[in-house]
């Protein structure tokens, strides 16, 4: 088959990048209101319940926001996941012919697209204090960005960092989910999507292969979040 892509396409236009948040806000906003009102066994009624149990009390725009959190930060990375992951694999064919020998070896090429193309490069903390770090002074309240894709590839932590390496004894170690206290909720989610989107398309694909052409591997803009921009693949089913 021939021509089959996705393409992940962030708006240029800052007004209309203003005009989808503010939408998909509202859209949020609705959701969390009749799930106040009306709750019913599903995932938003429990977290406005939870927030309101922990509030005392439904503060909607906080609750939004969580819920709107949840679900743009579910999505975007999780794509921008299962792209770098066939990116890995049609780049590199010795990586491709194991895992499609050995579909247990599809975990192992997951936890190496999120350490090769962390999909969140950074996460922002705040210093409580004036902290001493690598010989630097940063003073209290200063925003420290930390950079997840580039730890992610230190030699000292992972040896040839660049390379999608399926037998690495430490393969789970990197920080692409964060750590600690806001650990990501959502990681056993976004890996159990990656792998069954791997079974499923390695099961029935043959010959998968990257269309140079139409392809555009440049990673989106953004300073946080890593993806190719497009990628059309071909390939024969298997029967
Ligand atoms: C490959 C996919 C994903 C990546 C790389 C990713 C990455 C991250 C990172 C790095 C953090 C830590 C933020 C911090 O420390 O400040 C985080 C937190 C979070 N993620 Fe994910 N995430 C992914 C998928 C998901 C999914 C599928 C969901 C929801 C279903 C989700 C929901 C959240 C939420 C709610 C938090 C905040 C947790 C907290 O602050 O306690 N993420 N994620």
């Amino acid at each position: 088959m021939d021509g089959v892509g996705i393409q992940y396409r962030p708006s240029e236009d800052i007004a209309e990048a203003q005009k989808i948040s503010q939408d998909l806000f509202d859209y949020v906003r609705g959701i969390v209101v009749d799930r106040h009102d009306n709750p019913r066994d599903d995932g938003v009624s429990e977290m406005v319940q939870a927030h309101a149990e922990l509030f005392g009390r439904l503060e909607l725009g906080k609750a939004t926001a969580d819920v709107a959190n949840m679900l743009a930060g579910g999505i975007v990375t999780t794509a921008h996941l299962i792209g770098t992951a066939m990116l890995t694999l049609v780049r590199n064919p010795n990586v491709l012919a194991a895992v499609s020998a050995d579909p247990g070896r599809i975990t192992a090429l997951i936890e190496e697209a999120l350490r090769i193309d962390a999909p969140v490069q950074y996460v922002p903390r705040w210093t409580t204090k004036q902290t001493e770090f690598g010989g630097v002074t940063i003073p209290a309240g200063a925003q420290v960005n930390l950079l997840i894709g580039a730890a992610d590839r230190d030699p000292a932590a992972f040896g040839e960092p660049d390379e999608a390496r399926l037998d690495r004894p430490n393969q789970n170690d990197h920080l692409a989910f964060g750590q600690g206290i806001h650990f990501c909720v959502g990681a056993p989610l976004a890996r159990l999507e990656a792998r069954v989107a791997f079974e499923q398309l390695l099961a029935r694909l043959a010959d998968i292969r990257l269309d140079e052409q139409r392809s555009d591997v440049r990673n989106i803009d953004s300073l946080t979040f890593r993806g190719p921009r497009r990628l059309v693949l071909t390939f024969r089913g298997r029967r």
